[in-house]
């Protein structure tokens, strides 16, 4: 497989390629997801919480089959994409982040679902807010207006974020604890 060529024989965007460093001091590689990232994703979700799992997924799961990985790892860098954070451990390539959107298609035209799960060593030290800053940009960049989650209502963390991106929401209790949220991405941020 060619490296930087998606599945779908779109150009891997080598440009959203970028080195971070956390406030922390940890260098960080943040770039869009590859198809052979399917297995370093299930060895990801082996370091993930049962409650991070619940936040992220809004259900329980012990691992990430081949199908969901493949699933995961294919995107077509405009309809679907995903960047993940990648640091090297142990001498070997390990994804500790994943932000991603999927545009809902024709019927909702703009909106896209929007996802995010951060490691749990990893969470708290400012990588969730780059990556999803940078997943945004991109997202703008590729026409997306509107993000959309499905997000629990314990989920304090992810409504401070989302509060502290700045963009105006609104809010439906779509189930009992389960809010839907939809940010538009093309209204004018408040500074927060
Ligand atoms: C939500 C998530 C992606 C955030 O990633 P992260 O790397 O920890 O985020 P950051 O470190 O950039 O920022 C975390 C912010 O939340 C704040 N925070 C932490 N715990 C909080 C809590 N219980 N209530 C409110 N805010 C909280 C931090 O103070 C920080 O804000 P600040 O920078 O303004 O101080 C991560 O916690 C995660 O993976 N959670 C599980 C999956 C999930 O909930 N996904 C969202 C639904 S798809």
């Amino acid at each position: 497989m060619n490296r930087n060529r998606s599945v779908s024989g779109d150009p891997y965007p080598n440009e959203y390629i970028e080195e971070i460093v956390l406030r922390d001091g940890t260098p960080l590689t943040l770039r869009p997801i590859r198809p052979e990232d399917a297995p370093l994703l299930q060895e990801a979700f082996t370091h993930l919480s049962p409650q991070t799992i619940y936040m992220r997924f809004l259900e329980i799961f012990k691992h990430l089959s081949d199908e969901q990985a493949r699933f995961f790892a294919n995107v077509d860098y405009h309809s679907k994409m995903a960047l993940v954070g990648e640091i090297q451990e142990d001498g070997k390539e390990r994804l500790v982040a994943v932000a991603r959107y999927a545009m809902v298609g024709p019927q909702e035209s703009g909106v896209a679902e929007a996802a995010i799960v951060v490691r749990d060593d990893f969470q708290n030290r400012g990588l969730g807010t780059i990556a999803m800053s940078r997943l945004l940009k991109y997202a703008q960049e590729h026409g997306v207006k509107e993000f959309l989650g499905t997000i629990h209502v314990s989920n304090a963390r992810i409504m401070h974020f989302i509060r502290r991106g700045g963009y105006p929401f609104t809010k439906t209790m779509i189930e009992p604890g389960v809010w839907e949220i939809r940010v538009h991405l093309d209204e004018k941020p408040e500074q927060v």
